[in-house]
């Protein structure tokens, strides 16, 4: 029986189509990449693209997020695979350090680590890369004056922003509460931290569920979009009081904390689907004198019991819980493969020469993202004649 990464694999259209013309082309030939990303089905289909297109590719994972099958399966199809799965630091670092020991000629970054790490110990052959986030790239903007070569931000994409951050976490926010909590949404109050993005994508999906959903966010702006979006927009203390369900995605920590307490209403869920586990104090929650009891539940789930007898439940203690409970699946395989044909495309450019060294930190090129556009809907839709 064929499995999920083959599921995943087939599913990536974009991708595949890319790898066929890859191979004919073969764009990395005589070229080593070098990356350090989360191994996991949808990365897969990644690296195996950039393969087809002649290059050596040499992968290392991130903390906590490696998938053993993803890294057997990589293995036996001929990439070098550096370390496994690991939460600890010290060997992450390692990995890195191990995959620049193949002197890569093109980077595929996810936070700025590898290309920190290069700067280090530079050798000559480096010809540029990308990065994937939004962090890697606060990181490297103030080294280009050091890095001096291509280096194409991902997630900077208006692709990324729509296909990923809006629409696949406001999908995948409602499949992963339902998956985790097998609780409804329909009828409930939600309250949405956070109208960027990734908030607008969480606040539409719960609508759409026919949650009744309200929107904080501390810019005016945001907040008065959310309103001309038909959002109800109260005063925080109002929006966390009328709660059911609190789902934070803004990129600040604390925004939910201890001092909330006296506001919940009982029953209340409390979720973060931002990257860091701190927006909800989870730790400085549970330290509270208003918290009498902790009660863990399977799959992530804790309940917090207050002296007063509310509940609020805290699922899989603040970290993003689209990557979190059983058999979790992260975002949408078209969302991922709409920023991985970026990636793809991004570094095909720079092993072609295309791109400059003003190009160092540099958004994803107007025509690289028109063509990934006009390739998805290629799929969908037939040209006009
Ligand atoms: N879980 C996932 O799969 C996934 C995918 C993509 C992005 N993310 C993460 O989601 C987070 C948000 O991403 P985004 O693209 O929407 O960011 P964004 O910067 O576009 O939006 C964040 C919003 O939060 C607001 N905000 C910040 N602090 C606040 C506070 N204390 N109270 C109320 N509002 C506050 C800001 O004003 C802004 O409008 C980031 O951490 C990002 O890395 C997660």
């Amino acid at each position: 029986m064929k499995n999920r990464i083959d599921w995943v694999r087939q599913n990536c259209r974009l991708l595949l189509a890319i790898a066929e013309e890859f191979r004919r082309e073969r764009p990395f030939a005589g070229k080593t990449i070098g990356t350090g990303i989360h191994l996991e089905p949808k990365t897969v289909a990644l690296l195996l693209t950039l393969q087809a297109g002649g290059a050596k590719v040499v992968a290392t994972g991130n903390l906590n997020t490696t998938q053993q099958s993803a890294v057997d399966y990589l293995i036996d199809r001929g990439v070098t695979v550096i370390g496994g799965p690991t939460r600890s630091l010290a060997e992450q670092l390692a990995n890195q350090r191990r995959v620049l020991e193949y002197r890569p000629d093109l980077i595929l970054d996810n936070g700025g680590d590898l290309f920190g790490a290069y700067l280090q110990d530079r050798y000559a052959n480096l010809l540029g890369g990308t990065e994937e986030t939004t962090s890697g790239r606060l990181r490297l903007q103030p080294l280009r004056k050091e890095l001096r070569v291509p280096i194409i931000v991902i997630n900077d994409s208006l692709i990324k922003q729509l296909a990923e951050n809006e629409h696949a976490v406001g999908q995948s926010a409602l499949e992963s509460f339902i998956r985790i909590t097998n609780r409804a949404v329909n009828g409930q109050r939600v309250t949405v931290f956070g109208y960027g993005a990734g908030g607008r994508g969480v606040a539409a999906s719960m609508r759409g569920a026919d949650a009744k959903v309200s929107v904080v966010d501390r810019d005016p702006l945001k907040r008065l979009r959310a309103h001309l979006d038909g959002f109800d927009t109260p005063a925080r203390a109002a929006a966390l009081a009328s709660a059911d369900l609190i789902v934070t995605v803004t990129g600040s920590p604390s925004v939910i904390s201890a001092a909330d307490l006296a506001l919940f209403k009982d029953g209340v869920v409390i979720a973060n689907i931002g990257h860091f586990p701190f927006e909800i104090d989870v730790a400085g929650i549970g330290a509270s004198t208003e918290v009498a009891n902790r009660d863990q539940f399977e799959d992530g789930i804790e309940s917090l019991v207050l002296t007063d007898g509310r509940r609020a439940h805290v699922v899989a203690e603040g970290h993003m819980f689209n990557l979190a409970g059983p058999r979790p699946m992260g975002n949408s395989i078209e969302s991922m493969d709409l920023g991985f044909a970026l990636q793809a495309r991004s570094l095909e450019a720079v092993a072609l020469g295309k791109l400059t060294a003003a190009d160092c930190v540099a958004p994803v090129p107007r025509a690289i993202d028109e063509r990934v556009a006009n390739a998805f809907l290629d799929l969908r839709y037939p040209r006009d004649a």
